[in-house]
């Protein structure tokens, strides 16, 4: 099984003296579509749906909460509708350990990802989704509330506002940020709207612990590039992973050769089944920026 394809899924900090990671975890990006592909065998062609139900079946989500949420495709995160803070929840009414480390996902579209990872670790770390549309975070709400969990909440917010604020009254150290197939909002007219811009890059920066990590992944190169040219242009405070951690491999482009999280999002299960490549970085926080160093 490739070393990279096991990372962590959990995002608590361990206690290797070198370096922040993530825990070590079994699960397997390439076991679950082996276990899909072995399913497609018995199905011919399935809807990509059906693979988003079948990669997530260990969730056993109650089927009337399954069904069809009906959302506009895209919106417009610089209209004034979503101009207004999110209110900073009470953290020890949504977490049982508001301690813990936390994980946020930007853009968490149903949050099953999230769900998923929080079902996984339920003591290890908290997981929070930041959504645009209110009625996946109702709807994801809902599976948090059936599954009891205890360690994974959404909100509904605009991160380009919100997201400084929330983590910075999270009591905990936040370990990772995800932001996984963006809005692509392809005319070039549009691109001020996607999610990844500089302020935004500043606030995680600023808010990650030391060996913290960010995610990121697109199908669309365009995003992809958008959003690493971002994060590369950060390398006095980030590195990418692959230059600390040689189980994590990338291409000759410097793309992750494997999703390194366990589990794949429904775009990028819907992508792969399209034939599309997912493009992936994942970058830690340097313990010591390269400021500290030079001086
Ligand atoms: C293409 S979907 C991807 C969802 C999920 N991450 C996945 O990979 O399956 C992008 C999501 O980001 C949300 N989104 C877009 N702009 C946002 C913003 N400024 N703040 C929070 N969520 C946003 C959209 O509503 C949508 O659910």
């Amino acid at each position: 099984m490739a070393a990279a394809a096991k990372l962590a899924l959990s995002h608590s900090i361990t206690k290797s003296p070198s370096l922040c990671s993530f825990s070590k975890f079994t699960a397997d990006s390439r076991g679950f579509s082996v276990r899909a592909n072995a399913c497609l065998d018995a199905v011919k062609q399935p809807m990509s749906t059906d693979l988003v139900s079948l990669e997530y079946a260990d969730l056993n989500l109650p089927p009337a909460e399954v069904g069809h949420v009906r959302i506009r495709q895209h919106v417009n995160p610089l209209s004034s509708s979503f101009s207004a803070p999110a209110p900073v929840p009470d953290w020890k009414e949504v977490f049982r350990d508001p301690t813990l480390p936390l994980m946020v996902d930007i853009g968490c579209g149903s949050g099953r990802f999230l769900v998923w990872l929080a079902k996984r670790n339920p003591d290890s770390g908290n997981y929070l989704g930041l959504e645009i549309r209110k009625k996946l975070v109702k709807r994801a709400e809902s599976w948090v509330k059936d599954l009891a969990l205890t360690n994974a909440h959404f909100i509904f917010a605009n991160a380009a506002v919100s997201f400084r604020h929330l983590v910075v009254s999270y009591p905990g150290p936040l370990t990772l940020v995800s932001i996984l197939c963006p809005d692509p909002h392809f005319k070039k007219r549009h691109h001020k709207r996607r999610v990844v811009q500089q302020p935004l890059v500043a606030s995680i920066l600023d808010s990650l612990v030391p060996g913290g990590k960010v995610f990121l992944q697109s199908d669309v190169l365009d995003v992809a590039l958008d959003m690493r040219n971002q994060f590369d242009a950060e390398s006095i405070m980030m590195q990418h992973i692959d230059e600390v951690d040689s189980s994590l491999p990338c291409d000759s482009d410097g793309w992750l050769l494997s999703n390194p999280m366990g589990i794949r999002t429904e775009r990028e299960i819907h992508a792969e089944s399209e034939g599309g490549t997912i493009y992936r970085r994942l970058y830690q926080k340097r313990t010591t920026s390269l400021l500290q160093l030079r001086n």
